[in-house]
This record gives structure tokens, C-alpha cells and sequence, in this order.
């Protein structure tokens, strides 16, 4: 048995990981907190800790020695890829067979990289994804205390409607009423009153400075600045960076071992050392707590493990499509690059999609209209233990994507039809107005009441706890974080007051 560590180690430190560590501190509980990408505060020699989407370098992505951005052409041009040096930068494309996942490295996982779209979903297609989980409870106190501690807002209504920062939403909002369709504004955690200050020249740009995927400089609420700086506030959680926990054993005297591996700037893994605990809570990500459990139960360490766990995974039915606009309709060549604004047509029972009116900012004027769709597809994919690789293997073919372009084209066919557009073929590559291959909202793969009971403990291992993404079934019908940090706060709320510790 190895020594005891911590009482409690969180792996990872996306939001339901985040969620787990600020609970446990405040429960008294000292925890340690396991995060295999850097701690981004420190400014690199251009004075600025992320780099921007125009000019990205090694701090972009994960170990690469090219950007893998989701647009790879323009104009059917390549000017959008770079190469760089491999480092341990902010986002990572893990990319599968049939399937591209985007996810954030670093403290604070998703929340470094993503839009900050910050909505809640239809009580009703919330109810029907996880039926077992109260949602009076749900919508009543987890998701208010939710979207409180991520500080969710909203965007002044009346400045949407005159800052040139928001024409291409507004253009997209005028094709969608053309053609009958309904839009909504949706939350986000990046601080609208800040992006005011940044549009009237008062405050250093960020958002209005084509800042998203590689991180944000300023006006962002990541999880670094809500419940991860809470919970080292509590005095009980403790964060180490640069830490990749591969194994997971159970510790004869009671609780759990794991296997964590330390990489420097290189990649290079310095040291492997094994850190014992008594309460282990996974919020690696779909992706990350997937395998690490798949490779636990495969490779004999947790023999017990549920069959579930490596099944129920999907994509949230992402599909990106584009417009090309008439020459009259300019979207602009200033855009904020946090979408505010999405068709909602979820209730449309024969063809439900919710699509986001996204950004594409170029600092020129394009006439580009452009959609990340979320779309309802039946199909799950399933994750396999590859030994060779020592790795966990998305079993997703394109074909499965098909319900999700047919429904994102339902939708935008009707579109182009009311207004006399066509759709773009020149940004997916390959010339396809429809980017299936990639999605942004990796969900399942150790699913609530499957692969845990309906509180995230894992079948068959008291102590072990799955707290991320990875409980969602696949769907969600709008973007996730604020369901994933509902899901994490309900599921905290009981392991605290139930468990003993
Ligand atoms: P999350 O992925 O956030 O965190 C997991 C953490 O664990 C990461 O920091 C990772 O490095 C770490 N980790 C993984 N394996 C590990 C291991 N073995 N050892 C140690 N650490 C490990 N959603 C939304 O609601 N609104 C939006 O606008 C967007 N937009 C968006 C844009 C882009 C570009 C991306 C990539 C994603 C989004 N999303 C989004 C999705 C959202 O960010 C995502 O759903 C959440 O971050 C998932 O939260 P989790 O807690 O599941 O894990």
C-alpha cells in the first residue's frame, strides 16, 4: 500500500472537478487536486498568457507540431494552421477514427478554451436525457447555485442591437425571422459589461480581439477565477499541475492508489510516482475519466467496474455549417468571438435543433454566416481499451453523424431558401458545407445510473466517484457546462452528507 497522499484526490480541474474540490474544502476535507496541463497566469514573452486565434504558437495547443484549428481552410486557402513547437498548450484535439474531440488542458479544463455560452436546457428534454435525476431539485437549487458561482450573465439588450461587434448575429438573426424561425439570447460567463469597456477603447480587448480558443486574456470567467480560486480559499485544496494520473488500483488497507505521471515543458515524464487516497473523484472529462476507468477495469486493476463504463458516448449531435450572405447583408469585420445568440427550433418535434449564431472573426468583411448546431442524434459510440496503445478507443463511425447533418440541413436548407443564399464550401475542407467530423461537447462513456448509481459513484467501488461530462448520455440539446456543474453540485450535495469519509 502507498502512503496516504491526501484524504481526497480530484483528477482533473474542468468544472465537475472543480465543483468536487470547492465542496470538499469547504467540507473540511484536504484535497489535492491532479491536472495534467499548466497553471495559465504567467505572461510569455509577448506579455500576454494566451495567445490570440490570428497568431497562435506552442502555447495553442497540446504537444503539436502544427494548430489543428476546426476552420482548416479559407477561401480554400490553408492560412489558418501554423506551425509550432510542441508544448503542453491549452486546447487538444484527441482525434478518433470517425470523430475529432476538442477539449481544454489546463487549470480549469474546458473553461480555459470554450465560448462561455452559459445556457440552461428545456426542462422537459432535460427530464427525458436523465429521467431518474429530481429535476425540481435541479432547477429549483442546483442550477441558480450553478450559474451563480460561474457568474452566468447576460448581454445589455440594447447595446447587442448597436455595436457593430454583434452585426453578424444580427444579420443571422434577420435570416432566421425571414424565414419563421425563432432566436434567443443566450448566457455567457464572459463579462458583457467588461466587452462594453473593451468595444468603447477603455479596456485591453480580449473577446473584441479574436481571443477564444487558445484562452482569453481578460473578461473571461474560467473556472481559475470562480470555483477554483474558491476552493483554495477554503485552505483545505491544494492544485498540482503537469500531473497525468494513468492508473488506478484499489489500496489493500481501503481507498485508492494512482498512478501519476509528471511531464515537463518537453513532455518528457520526470517522474512516476503513485499517490494513495481515500476518496477519488474523477472529473478527467469524458474523455479522460473514460479511460482512465476502461484502462482500470481492462487491465485487471478494477476488475469490478460496470459494463457501462466505456458505453452511452455522444457528441451532443455538433454539426457546423455556413452561409454565404448577399453582398448587401455584411456581417462586419468586427465580431466578438462570444456567440450571444442562437435559433432555438428544440421544440420543433419532427426537426429539433438549437444552433448557435458563431463568430467568425477575420478583421475583414467575409458575408459569412456561421452555425454550430446541436442537433438530437439517437447514435452512441463506445470506447474500447487498446492494450498496444494503452490507450481508450472512440468506436464512432461518420455514418453515425448522419441524423445530425440531416437535421442541421432541414433546418439551414429552409433558411437558404427564405432568404435566396447557398451554403460556404471552402471552410470544413474537402468541400462540404457541413463539418461532422469534429465536436466541442464530448458527453458520456460512464453514464448516470449506468456506470455509477444516480449520484456518480462508481458500481462496485465505495470511494470512487465520477463528478464530470462523462455522466451526460451523449446528448444535452444545448451547450454543457452549466449542466455538467448542476450535475456535479447535486451529486456533491449528497456524497457529503451520505458518505462516510
Ligand atoms: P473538462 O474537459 O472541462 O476538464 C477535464 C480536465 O481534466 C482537463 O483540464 C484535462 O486536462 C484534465 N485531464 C484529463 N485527463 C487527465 C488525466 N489523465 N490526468 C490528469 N488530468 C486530466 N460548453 C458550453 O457549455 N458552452 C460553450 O460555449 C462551449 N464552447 C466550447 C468551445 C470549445 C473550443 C471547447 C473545446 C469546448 C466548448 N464547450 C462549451 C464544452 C465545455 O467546455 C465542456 O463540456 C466542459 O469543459 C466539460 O467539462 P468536464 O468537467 O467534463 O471536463
Amino acid at each position: 500500500p502507498a502512503a496516504r497522499y491526501a484524504p481526497a484526490i480530484v483528477v482533473g480541474s474542468g468544472y465537475g472537478a472543480a465543483v468536487a474540490a470547492l465542496r470538499l474544502g469547504q467540507a473540511g476535507v484536504r484535497t489535492v487536486v491532479l491536472e495534467m496541463g499548466r497553471l495559465w497566469n504567467t505572461p510569455g514573452p509577448d506579455g500576454k498568457v494566451f495567445p490570440s486565434t490570428s497568431a497562435p504558437d506552442q502555447r495553442s495547443m497540446w504537444f503539436r507540431n502544427r494548430t489543428e484549428a476546426p476552420l482548416a481552410q479559407f477561401l480554400w486557402l490553408d492560412v489558418v494552421n501554423r506551425d509550432i513547437s510542441p508544448y503542453p498548450g491549452v486546447l487538444d484535439r484527441v482525434n478518433y477514427d470517425g470523430m475529432s474531440v476538442y477539449v481544454g488542458r489546463g487549470v480549469g479544463g474546458g473553461s480555459l478554451v470554450n465560448g462561455g455560452m452559459a445556457p440552461t436546457p428545456r426542462r422537459s428534454y432535460f427530464s427525458e436525457v436523465l429521467p431518474r435525476v429530481d429535476a425540481d431539485e435541479m432547477y429549483g437549487t442546483y442550477y441558480p447555485r450553478a450559474r451563480a458561482m460561474l457568474g452566468v450573465g447576460d448581454i445589455d439588450p440594447a447595446w447587442f442591437e448597436s455595436t457593430e461587434w454583434y452585426r453578424f448575429a444580427r444579420i443571422s438573426r434577420k435570416h432566421a425571422g425571414n424565414t419563421g424561425l425563432r432566436t434567443t439570447f443566450v448566457p455567457n460567463v464572459y463579462d458583457f459589461a467588461y466587452m462594453q469597456r473593451e468595444a468603447a477603447g477603455t479596456a485591453t480587448r480580449s473577446a473584441l480581439a479574436g481571443e477564444v480558443i487558445y484562452g482569453n486574456n481578460h473578461g473571461k470567467k474560467s473556472l481559475d477565477k470562480t470555483y477554483l480560486a474558491a476552493a483554495l480559499g477554503t485552505g483545505n485544496v491544494t492544485i498540482e499541475t503537469l500531473q497525468r494520473v494513468v492508473g488506478v488500483r484499489r489500496d489493500p488497507s481501503g481507498g485508492y492508489v494512482l498512478t501519476v505521471r509528471t511531464i515537463d515543458l518537453t513532455g518528457r515524464v520526470t517522474q512516476t510516482r503513485e499517490l494513495g487516497c481515500a476518496q477519488l473523484f474523477l472529473g478527467a472529462g469524458s474523455l479522460g475519466t473514460t479511460e482512465i476507468l476502461l484502462r482500470a477495469r481492462e487491465t485487471g486493476s478494477l476488475p469490478e467496474l460496470a459494463e457501462a463504463v466505456g458505453r452511452g458516448w455522444g457528441h451532443n449531435g455538433n454539426v457546423m455549417t455556413a452561409r454565404a450572405n448577399h453582398l448587401w447583408d455584411t456581417v462586419g469585420a468586427n465580431q466578438a468571438t462570444m456567440p450571444a445568440l442562437g435559433i432555438d427550433d428544440w421544440d420543433n418535434a419532427a426537426n429539433p435543433v438549437f444552433a448557435e449564431i458563431a463568430p467568425l472573426p477575420m478583421g475583414f468583411e467575409h458575408w459569412i454566416s456561421m452555425y454550430l448546431a446541436i442537433t438530437k442524434n439517437p447514435e452512441r459510440g463506445h470506447f474500447t481499451y487498446d492494450a498496444a496503445a494503452d490507450a481508450a478507443r472512440l468506436n464512432w463511425t461518420r455514418d453515425q453523424n448522419a441524423p445530425s447533418v440531416a437535421a442541421a440541413k432541414n433546418l439551414f436548407d429552409r433558411v437558404n431558401r427564405a432568404n435566396f443564399t447557398i451554403y460556404r464550401y471552402d471552410l470544413f475542407g474537402g468541400n462540404r458545407a457541413f463539418a461532422d467530423d469534429f465536436t466541442y461537447h464530448p458527453l458520456g462513456g460512464c453514464v448516470l445510473g449506468e456506470a455509477t448509481d444516480d449520484y456518480g459513484r462508481a458500481k462496485g467501488y465505495r470511494g470512487l466517484y465520477v463528478v464530470d461530462g462523462s455522466l451526460i448520455p451523449g446528448s444535452l440539446g444545448v451547450n454543457p457546462f452549466v449542466t455538467i456543474t448542476t450535475l456535479a453540485e447535486r451529486n456533491m450535495a449528497r456524497i457529503l452528507a451520505e458518505d462516510p469519509r
